[in-house]
């Protein structure tokens, strides 16, 4: 059983609330506020009912230092903006000033500690520390979906010590993926690419349920070779390449690699940039998008989905001479006539660079809790949410 936020009276409660407001920065400043967006809707639900609200989050990998540009007062300027309204950011998550402050809080004032990684604890999923966190509140409630990957502190361990729920995000993509996982509108295609090299078990978990994976970026790099192709001086991940050999086997033909590729003799540089069919690759080229081949017969395949699920770009899209796979084939998703789910991070901002980001049905904020999710692998952080009773 997990309980929801409507399982609980929050009336002048002290709540402390997970979120995820680990949002894109440069040079300190943020560029990307979706991930605090997403919050709003629970925040609000709890100031409405009287909380007070107690917002914690990580920001970056700081790694148990505190490191000054990871502080987390602009993310509570930029909430305070959004909300029309005070939020006041305290020096550290736990010790006696904290709840201190706390202690003296009135309904509908909203609190949001500083960065959790600040403290080692957070991460090494110190039970001391998820029981100071906890000493802190009456409830807690897990709004961090895009973290729910993470068995830290903050996210499983803290459930031990306080009557636990979801937050609204939470219960949306959990209710948005599982459905997608159980119940696709057929035809169902993913679209997998990108750079992170631990997709193999997407790729495995999809072949169940999906009817044609389209494989790109790095990933595609990986199968290319386990076809004993040559992908010259291109990045893969040598420990996939079995495990890619057997899956292309039990496929059945599902997976759907590139056929041709935009190559260069370095990808920062771009130099000597030119479209290759992958069967004539050679040793001094580095692959840096998909080619106008693989793009058609990507679409064709893509064509007649009535479910998609897309995560990672297709190519090297962080430069602009090998962006042009993932953004045609962007383009082309916002035409279509068919459910379309994606992964946050790159795919998201690849939508957000083109302006297409309302013609999908749903932007994830996971990036990495997505992506374990379609692995068909549980989350520590809603497991921890699951009580026999309470
Ligand atoms: C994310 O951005 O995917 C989550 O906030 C987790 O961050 P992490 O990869 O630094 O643990």
């Amino acid at each position: 059983m997990i309980l929801t936020m409507k399982d609980f009276d929050f009336e002048n409660k002290k709540v402390l609330v997970r979120v995820d407001f680990n949002v894109p920065l440069d040079d300190g400043d943020i560029t990307e506020d979706e991930r605090i967006i997403a919050a709003i809707p629970t925040i609000t639900f709890l100031l409405e009912k009287n909380a007070k609200v107690i917002l914690m989050s990580h920001l970056g990998r700081p790694k148990g230092q505190i490191v000054e540009k990871l502080k987390m007062n602009k993310v509570a300027k930029k909430l305070s903006d959004l909300l029309d309204k005070e939020v006041i950011k305290l020096d550290d998550c736990i010790g006696q000033e904290v709840k201190e402050k706390i202690n003296e809080m009135k309904s509908k004032e909203i609190i949001l500690l500083e960065n959790l990684r600040f403290h080692a604890e957070e991460e090494n999923n110190d039970e001391e520390f998820a029981k100071e966190l906890a000493s802190l509140a009456d409830v807690y409630v897990n709004n961090a979906f895009a973290n729910c990957h993470r068995d830290h502190a903050s996210m499983t361990t803290i459930t031990k010590f306080l009557p636990s729920c979801t937050g609204f995000l939470v219960e949306e993509e959990m209710m948005i993926l599982t459905k997608i996982m159980q119940n696709p509108e057929k035809p169902f295609v993913a679209i997998i690419g990108g750079a992170k090299p631990d997709k193999i078990d997407v790729i495995k978990n999809l072949l169940k349920i999906a009817d044609k994976i389209i494989i790109g970026g790095v990933l595609a790099n990986t199968f290319i070779k386990a076809m004993d192709a040559n992908i010259g001086k291109s990045k893969f991940d040598p420990e996939s390449v079995g495990d890619a050999k057997s899956l292309l086997l039990q496929s059945g033909g599902k997976i759907i690699l590139p056929v041709d590729a935009f190559v260069a003799d370095s990808i920062e540089k771009g130099e000597n940039s030119r479209i290759a069919k992958i069967e004539k690759i050679t040793d001094e080229c580095m692959i840096g998008d998909i080619g106008p081949d693989s793009i058609a017969l990507y679409k064709k395949t893509l064509k007649d989905a009535r479910t998609i699920v897309w995560s990672g770009p297709l190519g090297a899209f962080e430069f602009e001479k090998f962006e042009g796979g993932t953004h045609e084939i962007a383009l082309f998703l916002s035409g279509l006539n068919a459910k379309v789910f994606v992964g946050g991070g790159e795919s998201g901002a690849a939508l957000k660079k083109l302006g297409l980001e309302d013609s999908v049905s749903y932007i994830s904020t996971g990036g990495g809790a997505f992506l374990q999710f379609l692995s068909g692998k549980e989350l520590p952080a809603i497991k921890a949410l699951q009580k026999e009773s309470y």
